[in-house]
């Protein structure tokens, strides 16, 4: 089966070794028999090209491997890819997320599919889980730590008690952060993988703006003083629920009892759980970035493709998100605490609190209100 890859970066290159290295014979069926680059000084094997078009319009290749990252020119590609007949595998969970619709519309009426396991959880088998379990059985709901860079950073601060700013700078070194971080610890990153997550999940495609989100930016080294003093961890969690005539989805801190499972996943490490009705609940745990872990995850969906393993893409159905479903007690510090007067069960100084319980949507609308860009909220279940 041939291959065209786009993008030869930390996991397009992990994607041709793997194949190239042939471990095992299904991987020795697949042949990497062209590679897009950006740059003429980057054309140092004789399948790689300047030209997308040569790879999308070669009839000889059926798979292309798109790890280019960004929305464009990689939604362009990937659109031109399954017009030409071609399967997809994707690593861009940014791209696919804000795509999926149109893109999957397109697959079906070409007789192909996207496969996305390593834009989701990296190398660990969370999609391929998700679909294995939906053959026989009902998501009731899933969370998960998806980003393994700002469970790094709340890692380290809450450990070494230090800034967040230190932690981030360090991350950024051990290049586990972009060196502009804002999809990471502003929640998007997750966002697009809960997106993501609900396509399999729930059979439903969402817009990932209606997904409510909240990153770490601005947690300080007082709110995680909070959680030593009563026992809790915080951990960045992607969520989705499912209430039949509508699911929530939603990305926030939360501080947890130390003995949740998720409060001692260390380090850059990805943890997702799902809760369906017969399996209950079942975890996946493991590298959720770097080239050869994530690299695994694509290829496992191209020896998918070549065995024909490929789990149907279902119609998807138009279930809304309503986050009035999701009820909950929050820790919010802001600089405008007159804006949560109603909202407070406890006042922890003068501008930090304890909510009653109360919806996300709730809360949500009230923290868009303050419109303080000091705020910190996270969700408290211990
Ligand atoms: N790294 C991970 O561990 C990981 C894990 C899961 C998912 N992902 C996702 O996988 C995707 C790729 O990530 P990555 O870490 O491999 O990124 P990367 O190291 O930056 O690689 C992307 C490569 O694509 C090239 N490229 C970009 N636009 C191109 C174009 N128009 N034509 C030809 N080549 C082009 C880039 O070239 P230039 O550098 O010259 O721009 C770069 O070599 C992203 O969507 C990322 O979110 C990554």
């Amino acid at each position: 089966m041939k291959i065209g890859l786009l993008g030869y970066g930390v996991v397009g290159s992990g994607v041709g070794k793997i194949i190239d290295d042939g471990l095992t014979w299904e991987v020795r069926e697949l042949e990497v028999a062209r590679i897009l680059v950006k740059d003429e000084s980057e054309l140092k094997d004789p399948r790689m090209t300047l030209s997308a078009d040569e790879i999308l319009n070669d009839p000889e290749i059926d798979v292309i491997v798109e790890c280019m990252g960004g929305l464009e020119p990689a939604h362009t590609y990937v659109r031109k890819a399954l017009e030409n007949g071609k399967y997809v595998v994707t690593s861009n969970k940014k791209m696919l997320a804000s795509y999926c619709s149109e893109l999957f519309d397109i697959a079906r009426k070409n007789n192909v599919t996207v496969h996305y396991e390593a834009a989701c959880g990296g190398g660990i088998p969370w999609m391929a889980s998700l679909d294995r379990t939906r053959r026989v059985d009902d998501i009731i709901s899933f969370r998960g730590i998806f980003n393994g860079t700002t469970n790094y950073i709340l890692e380290r601060m809450s450990k070494e008690h230090s800034s967040f700013a230190d932690k981030l700078k360090e991350a950024q070194e051990l290049g586990y952060a972009e060196r502009d971080p804002s999809d990471d610890i502003d929640g998007y990153d997750v966002r697009s993988k809960v997106s993501l997550s609900c396509v399999k999940a729930f059979d439903t495609v969402q817009n990932t703006e209606d997904i409510t989100t909240f990153g770490i930016r601005t947690i300080s080294e007082a709110d995680l003083q909070y959680c030593e003093d009563h026992g809790l961890a915080c951990k960045l969690l992607g969520n989705g629920e499912f209430h039949h005539s509508c699911i929530s989805a939603y990305v926030i801190p939360v501080f947890l009892g130390k003995e949740d499972v998720f409060a001692n996943i260390p380090l850059n490490f990805n943890a997702i759980e799902s809760n369906s009705l017969t399996l209950g609940r079942a975890m996946f745990y493991g590298q959720g970035a770097g080239s050869l872990p994530t690299a695994h995850a694509v290829v496992q969906n191209i020896v998918d493709i070549w065995k024909n393993q490929d789990p149907e893409i279902n119609d998807k159905f138009p279930v809304s998100i309503d986050n009035s479903r999701h009820e909950g007690c929050y820790y919010i510090r802001t600089g405008k605490p007159e804006f949560f007067l109603d909202a407070a069960a406890e006042w922890i100084s003068d501008n930090t609190l304890l909510t009653k319980k109360m919806s996300l949507q709730k809360v949500a609308g009230m923290v868009e209100q303050a419109d303080d860009e000091t705020l910190f909220i996270a969700e408290v279940t211990a």
